[in-house]
């Protein structure tokens, strides 16, 4: 069916959103930029105490304190750093990059509460004090993404100076780094008892399978570059694998990608929309693979995402489904108010300008049954099929879809303060900035909304063309067999199921959840292989006749499974 032609003429209204819009990214660029490196030691004014090349991931010492130097968000403000020096647009960050380098070398060798540095294991912890020293309280440990958004940014930066011929520095200073970070992927990828990014969840991420899966292409594309190849065919191995398991976050019946597998939840998280930004490559074009900003799948999630806080905050009450909402980790979230987050709006607009960039790039935009409901948000009358960049249909939604995604960086410019500074929340009555303020993450991911807008991509990493293997392999590692028997009284018709922290126990996910026997009723059966030596959490579920779930009461239960053999676990339903 064709639309109607939509003019391509602003009306009066939306030229004055679109001027103020622009004159705010032009005040607030500078402003992002100027306050990031304020937080970056050792010259940062508002770094004190921190060594070169650390990133504080807040100014703020109390409620929050994130006076610490967090992996996760070092690395990605550095991935920033980094591609605006590699692309040229600012060489004057080179110091500030071989700071990380060294900063980075003096971390990979402490030792800390994950672990050691003989072992690899210490590579795993979440965040250090600004000295580089450990972080010795309890905390979510480890934390698997680091490592994995540190190759990221070491190997963008490895790639410009072998093209500019300076191998040396890239085999001497960040392949030593980048080899450590690639075997600690590999080897832990599909280890179940992975804090995700947000502090309260042991479980699987999908953000932290797709930086890794990145990480992985990087560094065997590297490690081919220069002729450190000891290790490609074992990284080759967990890559493919990583990439399958990859998809089992897809949840197809209900159009989104179920981002964390941690009990309960919807799974409904912004930390899908932050892998499809933070694994771009604008050579995959749609590719639902890698789940490319414009793929079919992305889309359709980005919708449910963004749909799920509608009715959470009162900030986005009345607000029409066509236009931006302020959005947060998840709905359920609590953390510090529970409050939207300027990083993750900011993200809908990056994922969605991204798109925009790569259609234009391709010359046309296809819709299918799995994005229909995205596109339709723009026109209720469009249908599945290809739309050329000269057809109605694609000027129409293309303006549409453009307009909408700026909608999200005028609700961060609507709460944003006068002096532009960025915190990690703005309250979700009132619009407030609350939590940690100047948050180092905040501006980064507002100056890569603003590239985004702008057209200004980072380099390819290698998606183009990447296909699943018919059958996944897990992480070759060694198992043992666990048995687990649960007394549960149950009525005709119902039945006992396991679900849990490791793929093997579907990951959490309930509608794959292991089914138990009952030839010993009331003692409800099963045996399964678990990773060996591993910390896995667990909780059973009935599945009621009409399909239903009930799961057990809070906490999860908790195994350490032994180094070999088998091993008994006797519980009863909670
Ligand atoms: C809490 C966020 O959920 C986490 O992802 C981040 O690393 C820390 N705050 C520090 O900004």
């Amino acid at each position: 069916m064709r639309l109607s032609l939509l003019f391509p003429v602003l009306s009066p209204s939306l030229l004055v959103l679109s001027q103020s819009l622009s004159s705010y990214i032009s005040t607030e660029q500078p402003i992002a930029k100027t306050n990031l490196l304020a937080n970056i030691g050792a010259a940062g004014v508002k770094a004190p105490g921190a060594k070169p090349g650390i990133v504080v991931a807040s100014p703020s010492t109390v409620n929050p304190n994130y006076y610490y130097f967090w992996l996760r968000d070092g690395s990605l403000v550095f991935k920033y750093i980094v591609d605006e020096y590699v692309s040229g647009r600012d060489t004057s960050l080179l110091s500030h990059i071989n700071d990380f380098v060294a900063a980075q070398t003096i971390l990979q060798g402490v030792d800390n509460p994950s672990g050691t540095a003989a072992a690899g294991t210490n590579l795993g912890e979440p965040k250090y004090y600004v000295n580089e020293t450990a972080f010795l309280d309890s905390w979510g440990r480890p934390q698997r993404d680091g490592p994995a958004l540190r190759i990221t940014a070491l190997t963008t930066y490895a790639n410009s100076l072998l093209a500019a011929n300076n191998k040396t520095f890239v085999t001497n200073s960040l392949w030593p780094i980048i080899l450590k970070d690639a075997n600690y992927v590999s080897s832990f990828w599909n280890q179940s008892n992975a804090y995700i990014s947000y502090l309260q969840i042991q479980s699987s991420s999908f953000f932290t399978t797709a930086v890794q899966h990145r990480s992985l292409r990087e560094a065997i594309t590297l490690a081919n570059a220069i002729g450190q190849t000891s290790q490609v065919s074992a990284w080759t191995t967990q890559a493919n694998n990583i990439l399958c398991f990859l998809q089992s976050y897809w949840n197809p019946s209900a159009g989104y990608i179920t981002a964390n597998t941690g009990g309960g939840r919807s799974g409904i998280d912004a930390n899908t929309v932050l892998a499809s930004i933070h694994t771009f490559d604008p050579n995959a074009g749609c590719d639902a693979t890698t789940f490319q900003p414009c793929s079919d799948k992305a889309l359709s999630n980005l919708k449910v995402y963004v749909d799920s806080f509608r009715s959470v905050y009162s900030l986005n009450s009345g607000v029409a489904e066509s236009s931006a909402v302020s959005t947060g980790r998840y709905k359920e979230d609590v953390y510090q108010g529970g409050n939207p987050w300027y990083l993750t709006t900011l993200a809908v607009s990056e994922q969605l300008h991204l798109a925009l960039k790569t259609w234009s790039t391709a010359g046309s935009l296809t819709i299918t049954s799995t994005s229909l409901p995205f596109f339709q948000i723009f026109s209720s009358s469009v249908t599945a099929g290809t739309y050329s960049s000269t057809s109605s249909t694609y000027t129409t939604l293309t303006s549409a879809i453009s307009t909408y995604a700026d909608g999200f960086i005028s609700i961060v410019q609507k709460y944003t303060p006068s002096n532009g500074g960025l915190a990690e929340q703005f309250d979700k009555s009132s619009g407030v900035p609350v939590s940690a303020v100047d948050l180092t993450w905040s501006y980064a991911s507002a100056l890569t909304a603003f590239n985004a807008r702008a057209g200004l991509l980072s380099n390819s990493w290698g998606a183009k063309g990447l296909s699943v293997s018919g059958t996944c392999q897990s992480n070759a590692g060694p198992t043992v067999s666990v048995t687990f028997n649960v007394q549960a009284t149950t009525s005709f018709g119902e039945n006992i199921f396991i679900t849990g922290s490791d793929p093997a126990l579907s990951s959490w996910n309930p509608s794959s959840a292991i089914a138990l026997s009952a030839a010993n009723y009331p003692t409800w059966s099963v045996t399964v292989k678990l990773p060996a030596s591993a910390g896995i959490q667990y909780k059973y579920i009935r599945k009621e006749t009409d399909g239903s779930i009930v799961w057990e009461s809070d906490p999860n239960m908790q195994i350490t499974t032994p180094a070999s053999g088998s091993v008994t676990e006797n519980d009863t339903w909670r």
